[in-house]
Protein backbone atom coordinates (compact mmCIF):
# COMPACT_ATOMS: atom_id res chain seq x y z
CA UNK A 1 0.00 0.00 0.00
CA UNK A 2 1.53 3.73 -0.81
CA UNK A 3 1.55 5.64 2.18
CA UNK A 4 -1.01 8.84 2.46
CA UNK A 5 0.99 11.70 1.91
CA UNK A 6 1.35 13.76 4.49
CA UNK A 7 0.98 17.21 5.19
CA UNK A 8 4.54 18.05 6.48
CA UNK A 9 7.45 16.06 5.09
CA UNK A 10 10.27 15.92 7.86
CA UNK A 11 12.62 17.22 4.65
CA UNK A 12 10.56 19.86 3.25
CA UNK A 13 11.47 23.25 3.42
CA UNK A 14 8.63 24.34 5.20
CA UNK A 15 9.14 21.83 8.19
CA UNK A 16 13.16 23.03 8.33
CA UNK A 17 12.44 26.64 8.30
CA UNK A 18 10.01 25.69 11.27
CA UNK A 19 12.51 23.82 13.12
CA UNK A 20 15.05 26.51 12.84
CA UNK A 21 12.18 28.91 13.94
CA UNK A 22 11.14 26.75 17.37
CA UNK A 23 14.92 26.28 17.59
CA UNK A 24 15.00 30.30 17.94
CA UNK A 25 12.66 30.80 19.95
CA UNK A 26 13.54 28.12 22.82
CA UNK A 27 16.70 30.07 22.84
CA UNK A 28 14.88 33.12 22.96
CA UNK A 29 12.87 31.27 26.05
CA UNK A 30 16.37 30.06 27.89
CA UNK A 31 17.70 34.11 27.65
CA UNK A 32 14.25 35.01 28.79
CA UNK A 33 12.35 33.32 31.23
CA UNK A 34 14.55 33.26 33.78
CA UNK A 35 16.11 36.77 33.39
CA UNK A 36 12.74 37.76 34.08
CA UNK A 37 11.33 35.78 36.87
CA UNK A 38 14.86 37.14 38.78
CA UNK A 39 14.68 40.96 37.91
CA UNK A 40 10.30 40.24 38.68
CA UNK A 41 9.96 41.87 35.43
CA UNK A 42 5.90 42.06 34.77
CA UNK A 43 4.70 40.53 32.16
CA UNK A 44 2.93 42.84 29.81
CA UNK A 45 3.84 45.23 27.03
CA UNK A 46 6.50 43.86 25.03
CA UNK A 47 7.29 40.86 27.38
CA UNK A 48 3.48 39.68 26.84
CA UNK A 49 4.01 39.66 23.19
CA UNK A 50 7.25 37.98 23.09
CA UNK A 51 5.91 35.00 25.96
CA UNK A 52 2.63 34.32 23.83
CA UNK A 53 4.79 34.39 21.21
CA UNK A 54 7.24 32.11 22.34
CA UNK A 55 4.36 29.94 23.73
CA UNK A 56 2.01 30.10 20.62
CA UNK A 57 5.10 28.81 18.64
CA UNK A 58 5.38 25.98 20.89
CA UNK A 59 1.93 25.05 20.96
CA UNK A 60 2.06 24.84 17.07
CA UNK A 61 4.98 22.91 17.04
CA UNK A 62 3.42 20.09 18.92
CA UNK A 63 0.15 20.28 17.15
CA UNK A 64 2.74 19.77 14.41
CA UNK A 65 4.56 17.05 15.88
CA UNK A 66 1.27 15.23 15.39
CA UNK A 67 1.63 15.34 11.81
CA UNK A 68 5.01 15.19 10.90
CA UNK A 69 5.88 11.76 9.77
CA UNK A 70 9.13 9.97 12.07
CA UNK A 71 11.89 8.04 11.47
CA UNK A 72 11.79 4.72 13.46
CA UNK A 73 14.03 2.33 13.25
CA UNK A 74 15.03 3.88 9.92
CA UNK A 75 11.85 2.86 8.62
CA UNK A 76 9.70 6.25 7.83
CA UNK A 77 5.85 6.22 9.93
CA UNK A 78 3.29 8.10 7.99
CA UNK A 79 0.16 6.70 9.50
CA UNK A 80 -1.38 9.40 12.00
CA UNK A 81 -1.13 6.61 14.61
CA UNK A 82 1.98 5.73 14.74
CA UNK A 83 3.19 9.47 14.30
CA UNK A 84 1.31 10.29 17.76
CA UNK A 85 2.51 7.34 19.20
CA UNK A 86 5.99 7.56 18.64
CA UNK A 87 5.39 11.56 19.62
CA UNK A 88 3.39 10.57 22.76
CA UNK A 89 6.13 8.21 24.09
CA UNK A 90 9.01 10.79 23.17
CA UNK A 91 8.85 14.59 23.33
CA UNK A 92 5.10 14.93 24.53
CA UNK A 93 5.32 14.56 27.94
CA UNK A 94 8.37 17.32 28.07
CA UNK A 95 6.66 19.75 25.75
CA UNK A 96 3.72 19.92 27.41
CA UNK A 97 5.45 20.68 31.21
CA UNK A 98 7.44 23.32 29.20
CA UNK A 99 3.87 25.23 27.24
CA UNK A 100 1.60 24.24 30.62
CA UNK A 101 -0.13 27.16 31.70
CA UNK A 102 0.32 27.22 35.46
CA UNK A 103 0.14 30.48 37.01
CA UNK A 104 -3.54 30.01 35.02
CA UNK A 105 -4.59 27.22 36.56
CA UNK A 106 -2.47 27.47 40.66
CA UNK A 107 -1.91 31.38 40.82
CA UNK A 108 0.90 33.77 40.04
CA UNK A 109 3.10 32.28 42.54
CA UNK A 110 3.88 29.15 40.51
CA UNK A 111 5.23 31.79 37.98
CA UNK A 112 8.82 29.78 38.85
CA UNK A 113 7.46 26.78 37.09
CA UNK A 114 7.85 28.61 33.82
CA UNK A 115 11.32 27.48 34.09
CA UNK A 116 10.04 24.06 32.61
CA UNK A 117 10.63 25.84 29.51
CA UNK A 118 13.64 25.38 30.04
CA UNK A 119 13.33 21.55 29.10
CA UNK A 120 12.60 22.49 25.60
CA UNK A 121 16.46 22.81 25.33
CA UNK A 122 16.52 19.27 25.40
CA UNK A 123 15.65 19.61 21.76
CA UNK A 124 18.52 22.41 20.72
CA UNK A 125 20.96 19.38 22.01
CA UNK A 126 19.38 16.76 19.71
CA UNK A 127 18.86 19.43 16.72
CA UNK A 128 22.50 19.99 17.12
CA UNK A 129 23.74 16.44 16.83
CA UNK A 130 21.36 15.99 13.90
CA UNK A 131 22.87 19.04 11.96
CA UNK A 132 26.62 17.33 13.47
CA UNK A 133 25.07 14.30 11.80
CA UNK A 134 24.21 15.69 8.39
CA UNK A 135 27.86 16.93 8.09
CA UNK A 136 26.69 20.65 6.48
CA UNK A 137 29.30 22.55 8.20
CA UNK A 138 32.48 21.83 9.13
CA UNK A 139 32.47 19.77 11.76
CA UNK A 140 34.95 21.42 14.02
CA UNK A 141 33.78 24.92 13.26
CA UNK A 142 29.94 23.61 14.73
CA UNK A 143 31.08 22.24 17.42
CA UNK A 144 33.18 25.15 18.71
CA UNK A 145 29.94 27.36 17.99
CA UNK A 146 27.66 25.11 20.22
CA UNK A 147 30.38 24.83 23.13
CA UNK A 148 31.01 28.51 23.09
CA UNK A 149 26.75 28.41 23.05
CA UNK A 150 26.68 26.45 25.92
CA UNK A 151 28.93 28.29 28.00
CA UNK A 152 27.22 31.86 27.31
CA UNK A 153 23.95 30.25 28.44
CA UNK A 154 25.31 28.54 31.41
CA UNK A 155 27.15 32.01 32.50
CA UNK A 156 23.28 33.98 31.88
CA UNK A 157 21.89 30.98 34.20
CA UNK A 158 24.51 31.88 36.67
CA UNK A 159 24.15 35.58 36.81
CA UNK A 160 20.26 34.88 36.82
CA UNK A 161 20.95 32.82 39.91
CA UNK A 162 23.52 35.01 41.68
CA UNK A 163 20.78 38.09 41.15
CA UNK A 164 17.94 35.81 42.88
CA UNK A 165 19.73 35.48 45.81
CA UNK A 166 20.23 38.89 46.41
CA UNK A 167 23.80 39.51 44.48
CA UNK A 168 25.97 39.30 46.73
CA UNK A 169 27.84 42.54 47.80
CA UNK A 170 27.31 43.76 44.62
CA UNK A 171 26.47 47.57 45.62
CA UNK A 172 23.13 49.51 45.77
CA UNK A 173 24.62 52.08 42.85
CA UNK A 174 23.74 48.77 40.58
CA UNK A 175 20.71 47.89 42.02
CA UNK A 176 18.97 50.96 41.34
CA UNK A 177 18.64 49.85 37.56
CA UNK A 178 17.62 46.34 36.55
CA UNK A 179 20.07 46.33 33.26
CA UNK A 180 22.91 47.26 35.12
CA UNK A 181 22.66 44.77 38.11
CA UNK A 182 22.26 42.15 35.62
CA UNK A 183 25.15 43.34 33.67
CA UNK A 184 27.14 43.15 37.46
CA UNK A 185 25.86 39.68 37.87
CA UNK A 186 27.21 38.72 34.56
CA UNK A 187 30.08 39.33 35.26
CA UNK A 188 30.56 38.07 38.51
CA UNK A 189 29.30 34.68 36.74
CA UNK A 190 31.93 34.98 34.05
CA UNK A 191 34.95 36.04 36.58
CA UNK A 192 34.01 32.97 38.29
CA UNK A 193 33.15 30.73 35.48
CA UNK A 194 36.41 31.77 33.52
CA UNK A 195 38.63 31.25 37.24
CA UNK A 196 39.36 34.16 36.99
CA UNK A 197 37.79 35.53 40.40
CA UNK A 198 38.97 39.33 41.09
CA UNK A 199 37.15 39.15 44.12
CA UNK A 200 35.37 42.18 43.82
CA UNK A 201 32.43 40.77 43.68
CA UNK A 202 31.95 38.44 46.49
CA UNK A 203 29.21 36.39 48.46
CA UNK A 204 27.82 37.33 51.64
CA UNK A 205 24.98 35.24 52.45
CA UNK A 206 25.45 30.91 53.16
CA UNK A 207 23.16 30.22 49.91
CA UNK A 208 25.29 33.46 48.13
CA UNK A 209 28.24 31.19 49.16
CA UNK A 210 27.29 27.91 48.50
CA UNK A 211 26.03 29.09 45.25
CA UNK A 212 29.25 30.38 44.48
CA UNK A 213 31.19 27.36 45.30
CA UNK A 214 28.77 25.11 42.88
CA UNK A 215 29.44 28.08 40.52
CA UNK A 216 33.19 27.95 41.18
CA UNK A 217 33.19 23.98 40.83
CA UNK A 218 31.15 23.90 38.07
CA UNK A 219 33.33 26.41 36.12
CA UNK A 220 36.82 24.93 36.37
CA UNK A 221 35.76 22.06 35.62
CA UNK A 222 34.04 23.67 32.53
CA UNK A 223 37.12 26.13 32.07
CA UNK A 224 39.18 22.93 31.66
CA UNK A 225 37.00 20.76 29.31
CA UNK A 226 36.31 24.04 26.89
CA UNK A 227 40.31 24.72 27.20
CA UNK A 228 41.04 20.98 25.93
CA UNK A 229 38.23 20.80 23.84
CA UNK A 230 39.01 23.91 21.68
CA UNK A 231 42.49 23.00 21.27
CA UNK A 232 41.87 19.80 19.56
CA UNK A 233 39.07 21.64 17.41
CA UNK A 234 41.51 24.45 16.60
CA UNK A 235 44.36 21.47 15.57
CA UNK A 236 41.44 19.34 13.49
CA UNK A 237 39.99 22.51 11.74
CA UNK A 238 42.40 21.67 8.93
CA UNK A 239 42.77 18.27 8.97
CA UNK A 240 43.01 18.16 5.28
CA UNK A 241 45.47 20.18 5.52
CA UNK A 242 47.31 18.30 8.16
CA UNK A 243 47.60 15.23 6.73
CA UNK A 244 49.11 16.41 3.85
CA UNK A 245 51.80 18.12 5.77
CA UNK A 246 52.24 14.99 7.62
CA UNK A 247 52.87 13.19 4.51
CA UNK A 248 55.18 15.60 3.20
CA UNK A 249 57.26 15.31 6.23
CA UNK A 250 57.53 11.47 5.69
CA UNK A 251 58.49 12.33 2.28
CA UNK A 252 60.83 14.71 2.79
CA UNK A 253 62.47 12.95 5.82
CA UNK A 254 62.78 9.77 3.16
CA UNK A 255 64.19 11.54 0.67
CA UNK A 256 67.33 12.50 3.18
CA UNK A 257 68.04 9.41 4.58
CA UNK A 258 68.21 8.13 1.33
CA UNK A 259 70.43 11.35 -0.21
CA UNK A 260 67.92 11.58 -3.22
CA UNK A 261 69.31 14.42 -5.74
CA UNK A 262 68.31 17.51 -4.55
CA UNK A 263 66.62 18.03 -8.33
CA UNK A 264 64.61 14.98 -7.63
CA UNK A 265 63.97 16.36 -4.41
CA UNK A 266 62.43 19.22 -5.92
CA UNK A 267 60.42 17.76 -8.35
CA UNK A 268 58.36 15.75 -5.82
CA UNK A 269 58.16 18.77 -3.87
CA UNK A 270 56.55 20.63 -6.96
CA UNK A 271 54.56 17.89 -7.48
CA UNK A 272 53.01 17.77 -4.11
CA UNK A 273 52.16 21.40 -4.41
CA UNK A 274 50.72 20.95 -7.43
CA UNK A 275 48.69 18.15 -5.59
CA UNK A 276 47.65 20.40 -3.01
CA UNK A 277 46.75 23.48 -5.43
CA UNK A 278 44.95 21.37 -7.99
CA UNK A 279 42.70 19.22 -5.50
CA UNK A 280 43.33 19.83 -1.74
CA UNK A 281 45.74 16.24 -1.45
CA UNK A 282 42.78 14.04 -2.20
CA UNK A 283 43.13 11.01 -4.89
CA UNK A 284 40.11 10.84 -6.30
CA UNK A 285 40.34 6.98 -6.60
CA UNK A 286 40.83 6.09 -3.12
CA UNK A 287 38.06 8.56 -1.85
CA UNK A 288 35.57 6.96 -4.26
CA UNK A 289 37.17 3.44 -3.80
CA UNK A 290 34.11 2.59 -0.55
CA UNK A 291 31.22 4.02 -2.48
CA UNK A 292 28.46 1.38 -3.29
CA UNK A 293 28.47 1.65 -7.79
CA UNK A 294 25.39 3.61 -8.09
CA UNK A 295 26.83 6.64 -5.89
CA UNK A 296 30.40 6.41 -7.19
CA UNK A 297 28.92 6.30 -10.85
CA UNK A 298 26.74 9.48 -9.89
CA UNK A 299 30.36 11.40 -8.20
CA UNK A 300 32.27 10.52 -11.67
CA UNK A 301 29.71 11.64 -13.72
CA UNK A 302 29.59 15.22 -11.70
CA UNK A 303 33.47 15.26 -11.32
CA UNK A 304 34.00 13.83 -15.19
CA UNK A 305 30.70 15.96 -16.57
CA UNK A 306 32.86 18.72 -17.31
CA UNK A 307 35.93 17.37 -18.68
CA UNK A 308 34.07 15.16 -20.88
CA UNK A 309 32.18 17.95 -22.57
CA UNK A 310 35.08 19.52 -23.47
CA UNK A 311 35.86 16.49 -25.80
CA UNK A 312 34.66 17.04 -29.28
CA UNK A 313 34.30 13.43 -29.63
CA UNK A 314 31.74 13.29 -26.59
CA UNK A 315 29.13 15.57 -28.36
CA UNK A 316 26.01 13.92 -29.17
CA UNK A 317 27.04 10.59 -27.55
CA UNK A 318 24.73 8.99 -25.81
CA UNK A 319 24.25 8.83 -21.78
CA UNK A 320 24.88 5.00 -21.66
CA UNK A 321 28.36 5.62 -23.87
CA UNK A 322 29.40 8.38 -21.34
CA UNK A 323 28.14 6.24 -18.21
CA UNK A 324 30.66 3.72 -19.63
CA UNK A 325 32.84 5.64 -19.68
CA UNK A 326 33.36 7.78 -16.65
CA UNK A 327 32.82 4.56 -14.49
CA UNK A 328 36.28 3.46 -16.27
CA UNK A 329 38.26 6.55 -16.56
CA UNK A 330 41.44 6.35 -14.29
CA UNK A 331 43.15 9.47 -13.12
CA UNK A 332 46.63 10.23 -13.57
CA UNK A 333 48.88 12.97 -13.04
CA UNK A 334 52.00 13.89 -15.32
CA UNK A 335 55.01 15.74 -13.87
CA UNK A 336 56.15 18.27 -16.63
CA UNK A 337 58.20 16.78 -19.45
CA UNK A 338 56.90 13.33 -18.31
CA UNK A 339 56.65 10.83 -21.04
CA UNK A 340 53.27 8.93 -21.20
CA UNK A 341 54.84 6.83 -24.27
CA UNK A 342 57.15 6.43 -26.58
CA UNK A 343 57.07 6.06 -30.33
CA UNK A 344 56.99 2.20 -31.34
CA UNK A 345 55.72 1.41 -27.73
CA UNK A 346 52.90 -1.25 -27.81
CA UNK A 347 49.86 0.67 -26.76
CA UNK A 348 48.12 -0.50 -23.90
CA UNK A 349 46.03 2.74 -22.75
CA UNK A 350 44.14 5.70 -24.34
CA UNK A 351 44.27 9.17 -23.09
CA UNK A 352 41.87 12.35 -22.63
CA UNK A 353 43.45 15.57 -21.32
CA UNK A 354 41.51 17.11 -18.16
CA UNK A 355 43.97 19.93 -17.95
CA UNK A 356 47.29 21.17 -19.07
CA UNK A 357 48.92 20.37 -22.24
CA UNK A 358 50.87 17.25 -24.07
CA UNK A 359 52.63 17.35 -26.81
CA UNK A 360 52.85 14.98 -29.14
CA UNK A 361 56.37 14.51 -30.88
CA UNK A 362 58.80 12.46 -32.83
CA UNK A 363 60.63 9.44 -32.12
CA UNK A 364 63.78 11.65 -31.51
CA UNK A 365 61.19 14.00 -29.48
CA UNK A 366 62.56 17.42 -31.57
CA UNK A 367 59.56 17.62 -34.50
CA UNK A 368 56.30 18.14 -32.57
CA UNK A 369 53.60 16.91 -34.30
CA UNK A 370 51.17 18.90 -32.48
CA UNK A 371 49.93 20.24 -28.88
CA UNK A 372 47.12 19.02 -27.09
CA UNK A 373 45.16 20.80 -24.52
CA UNK A 374 41.98 20.44 -22.20
CA UNK A 375 39.43 18.29 -23.93
CA UNK A 376 41.51 16.64 -26.29
CA UNK A 377 42.47 12.69 -26.72
CA UNK A 378 45.57 10.87 -27.97
CA UNK A 379 46.69 6.86 -28.18
CA UNK A 380 43.54 5.66 -30.25
CA UNK A 381 45.08 5.02 -32.79
CA UNK A 382 47.17 2.39 -31.78
CA UNK A 383 44.27 0.90 -30.03
CA UNK A 384 42.62 1.03 -33.25
CA UNK A 385 44.75 0.02 -35.87
CA UNK A 386 46.64 -2.80 -33.89
CA UNK A 387 50.00 -0.84 -34.62
CA UNK A 388 52.32 0.53 -32.36
CA UNK A 389 52.53 3.90 -30.91
CA UNK A 390 53.06 6.42 -33.76
CA UNK A 391 54.72 9.03 -31.62
CA UNK A 392 55.92 9.78 -28.64
CA UNK A 393 53.70 12.33 -25.62
CA UNK A 394 54.81 14.51 -23.93
CA UNK A 395 53.70 16.41 -20.99
CA UNK A 396 54.63 20.24 -21.28
CA UNK A 397 53.77 21.35 -17.46
CA UNK A 398 51.56 19.52 -14.75
CA UNK A 399 48.89 17.56 -16.88
CA UNK A 400 45.67 15.86 -15.05
CA UNK A 401 45.17 13.13 -17.66
CA UNK A 402 42.27 10.13 -17.70
CA UNK A 403 43.31 6.66 -18.88
CA UNK A 404 41.17 4.47 -20.77
CA UNK A 405 42.12 0.53 -20.68
CA UNK A 406 42.48 -1.15 -24.24
CA UNK A 407 40.31 -3.70 -22.62
CA UNK A 408 37.35 -1.69 -21.86
CA UNK A 409 37.87 0.58 -24.75
CA UNK A 410 37.58 -2.45 -27.18
CA UNK A 411 34.56 -3.58 -25.29
CA UNK A 412 33.13 0.24 -25.40
CA UNK A 413 33.44 0.18 -28.75
CA UNK A 414 31.59 -2.99 -29.24
CA UNK A 415 28.82 -1.87 -27.55
CA UNK A 416 28.98 1.49 -29.69
CA UNK A 417 29.62 1.33 -33.29
CA UNK A 418 29.21 4.41 -34.30
CA UNK A 419 31.49 6.01 -31.93
CA UNK A 420 34.13 3.42 -32.88
CA UNK A 421 33.20 4.79 -36.50
CA UNK A 422 34.08 8.09 -35.80
CA UNK A 423 36.77 7.48 -33.79
CA UNK A 424 38.67 5.78 -36.73
CA UNK A 425 37.63 8.30 -39.54
CA UNK A 426 39.47 11.22 -37.20
CA UNK A 427 42.44 8.29 -36.50
CA UNK A 428 43.09 8.04 -40.26
CA UNK A 429 43.00 11.62 -40.46
CA UNK A 430 45.48 12.24 -37.49
CA UNK A 431 48.13 9.35 -39.23
CA UNK A 432 47.53 11.19 -42.88
CA UNK A 433 48.45 14.71 -41.45
CA UNK A 434 51.65 13.41 -39.56
CA UNK A 435 52.95 11.69 -43.33
CA UNK A 436 52.39 15.18 -45.26
P1 LIG B 1 49.02 6.48 -31.00
O1 LIG B 1 49.57 6.15 -32.33
O2 LIG B 1 48.42 5.40 -30.21
O3 LIG B 1 50.13 7.20 -30.14
C1 LIG B 1 50.53 8.51 -30.49
C2 LIG B 1 49.31 9.36 -30.50
O4 LIG B 1 49.48 10.70 -30.87
C3 LIG B 1 48.35 8.86 -31.56
O5 LIG B 1 47.88 7.60 -31.18
C4 LIG B 1 47.38 9.96 -31.68
O6 LIG B 1 46.41 9.88 -30.70
C5 LIG B 1 48.24 11.15 -31.38
N1 LIG B 1 48.57 11.88 -32.62
C6 LIG B 1 49.37 11.48 -33.61
N2 LIG B 1 49.41 12.43 -34.56
C7 LIG B 1 48.61 13.43 -34.18
C8 LIG B 1 48.24 14.69 -34.73
N3 LIG B 1 48.69 15.09 -35.88
N4 LIG B 1 47.40 15.47 -34.04
C9 LIG B 1 46.95 15.08 -32.87
N5 LIG B 1 47.26 13.92 -32.30
C10 LIG B 1 48.07 13.10 -32.93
Amino acid sequence: MIPKPNIFSREGKFKQSWDAFVLLMTVVAAIETPLRLVLQLPVEGALLIVDSFIMGTFLIDMVLNFLTPVRVNDQLVTSRKGIALKYLKGWFILDLLSIFPWTLFFGASWGGVKLLRLLRLAHIATFMQKIAKANIINASLLRMFILAFWVALFAHWAACGWIALGAGNIGPEWHAEKNLLYLRSFYWAVTTIATIGYGDVTPVTPQQTMFAIVIEIMGAGLYGYVIAIFAGLISNLDAARKKFTEQIDEINTFMRFRHIPQVLQNQIRDYYDYMWESRRGHNESHVLADLPHSLKLKVSIFINQAMLEKVPIFEGAGEALVKELVLNLKPTILTPRDYVFQAGDEGDSMYFISSGQVEIVSADGKTVFATLAAGSYFGEMALLLSQPRSASARALGYVDLYSLEKNTFDRILEKFPSFQEHLHELATQRQSGNKK
